[in-house]
């Protein structure tokens, strides 16, 4: 007998169309959202490590970090407020994504991504002219709206606009890009902090306009999806567009279907209790646990706090960052192998062994910090050799996580939801990805002071559980077209008794129905 989750359906609809330059530079161009939630996501570290920020705005931080020697390496940085400082955009993402799920249906994906960038350029101003702790969260949360907007709305864009059969590729350019804006954050952190003065992190901060200029200006000239248009009730439009899109004439079979979803989509009113149904207990439970899942991998400890963890470890304040620079290179060029990847091998290949890489990582990476500073956190000296094995360590686990659960995360939730739910389920994993990255944002820094090396051992367990869950739980979706979505439920052997096969609407959703 099969295992469990084994099945891999494959699609027996093959619609026509090319790779179009046409789709490819409008893909490049939209997934560039993803550089503001990670220009943001490798700022915030490397700017909570620049002496001059911590003294104008957490002396207390700035005074236990250089001038009480004596304290417990691994507690220097535990103050709530510096926590309140990075986590407080995560919940003000988490609260717009709720709103965007309604701007994204009803009035289309680029206004949704317009608003990300509009939002974010005014929170990159306060920050970067910040005076008052008030201003720098203030700056946050407006950063925080724009992320929720943005990540709610590009990762569907790109699956929608994307022929299905590079779907992968082209939806991971959002994982791309977050990557790239991230090492960007971390180079420049690099650089400005070695600016006298409080300019170093203003610069830092306010570079966020950057990104932010790119996607607002990215979002007018960008054409709205197909199944947007029909959504909306220009089919005409939306029929003369795909064939743009496609590069083909023959797009019938395609647009019949997008109609079809659309027209299931229409007989929903309330969204929210549809996705409660349950013939969408599969996609449901995928909205809630991947997003889950991805943030207790334990990546965004070494996101937010790789200069705050190298340096509690021993690397002076200049090592500490270039080895987050290292670490950003890592991730921007794993990524690029699950660009590679994903269509050919599969999504649960590369979670299964991103999944053990990570796991093999986090042992090493416990055994190593625990070996060395046991439980008191007072090491003295470190031997340079034995710094290099925590980085070695770390960006293997970097690495794993790149091209598995990084990508991963947002394509998976991106493709299994039908339209009449898309834009729904799309804004609850996002949701819970914002609250997943805030609960570990929030806590990291106490856990870091209370369980030490053990810190690490927690976040394996995590990996083991999610590994196990893909293996029997998570059906192949790669080179199905998103509207055929459905049969992948139907082949399993746990999900298949929620899904109704008598059901009307989901055989609309199926594309049967004329
Ligand atoms: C995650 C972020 C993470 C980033 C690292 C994204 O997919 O959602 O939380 O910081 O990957 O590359």
């Amino acid at each position: 007998m099969p295992a469990v989750g084994i099945p891999t359906s494959g699609s027996n609809k093959e619609y026509p169309g090319n790779l179009t330059p046409f789709v490819t530079v409008t893909c490049i161009v939209a997934a560039m959202g993803g550089l503001i939630f990670g220009y943001d996501i490798g700022i915030s570290g490397g700017v909570t490590s620049m002496d001059p920020f911590l003294m104008k705005f957490f002396p207390s931080v700035y005074r236990k970090k250089n001038l009480d020697k004596s304290s417990n390496k691994y507690c220097q940085y535990d103050s709530p407020t510096l926590t309140m400082f990075t986590s407080s955009l995560y919940l003000a993402a988490l609260l717009s994504s709720l709103v965007a799920s309604s701007v994204t249906r009803r009035f289309g994906r680029k206004l949704s991504m317009f608003f990300g960038g509009l939002l974010f350029l005014i929170g990159a101003l306060v920050n970067g002219f910040a005076e008052y702790v008030w201003m720098l969260i203030v700056g946050r949360i407006l950063l925080g709206f724009g992320i929720g907007f943005a990540n709610q709305s590009v990762p569907i864009y790109l699956s929608e606009m994307a022929p299905y059969k590079y779907r992968g590729a082209l939806s991971v350019g959002f994982q791309l890009s977050i990557t790239i804006g991230i090492l960007v954050a971390n180079v420049l952190n690099y650089f400005f902090s070695k600016l006298k003065g409080g300019l170093g992190w203003r610069l830092s901060l306010g570079g966020a306009m950057v990104p932010a200029l790119i996607i607002t200006i990215g979002s007018i000239v960008l054409p709205d999806t197909p199944n947007s248009m029909i959504e909306r009730g220009d089919r005409d439009g939306a029929k003369a567009h795909l064939k743009r899109i496609r590069g083909v004439e023959d797009v019938d079979e395609e647009f019949n279907d997008l109609v079809a979803a659309s027209e299931a989509s229409m007989q929903v009113e309330n969204p929210w209790m549809n996705l409660l149904q349950r013939k969408y207990r599969p996609q449901l439970s995928m909205a809630i646990l991947i997003p889950f899942f991805q943030q207790f991998t334990g990546i965004n400890v070494i996101m937010f706090y790789a200069p705050v963890l190298f340096s509690s470890v021993g690397f002076k304040d200049d090592a500490a960052l270039m080895s987050s620079v290292i670490t950003g290179i890592v991730n921007a060029f794993g990524t690029i192998v699950s660009i590679f990847g994903v269509d050919r091998l599969g999504r649960r290949a590369l979670f299964l062994e991103g999944g053990l890489q990570m796991l093999l990582c986090q042992i090493g990476v416990a055994a190593a910090i625990g070996a060395k500073f046991g439980i008191d956190g007072n090491p003295g000296e470190l031997p340079k050799w034995y710094a290099i094995v925590v980085v070695l360590f770390i960006c293997t686990y970097v690495a794993a996580f790149s091209w598995s659960w990084g990508p991963l995360g947002w394509l998976v939730t991106s493709e299994i939801f039908p339209l009449e739910i898309r834009s729904a389920a799309q804004s609850v994993n996002v949701s819970v990805n914002m609250f997943c990255t805030f609960f570990v944002a929030q806590v990291f820094l106490t856990l870091l002071c209370h369980m030490k090396f053990g810190l690490f051992i927690f976040f394996a367990f995590f990996v083991v559980v999610m590994t196990i869950f893909v293996y029997f739980m998570l059906p192949e979706t790669k080179g199905i077209p998103i509207e055929e979505m459905g049969k992948v439920w139907k082949g399993h052997s746990y999900w298949s008794r929620f899904v109704d096969n008598d059901d009307k609407g989901d055989e609309i959703e199926m594309g049967k129905s004329n």
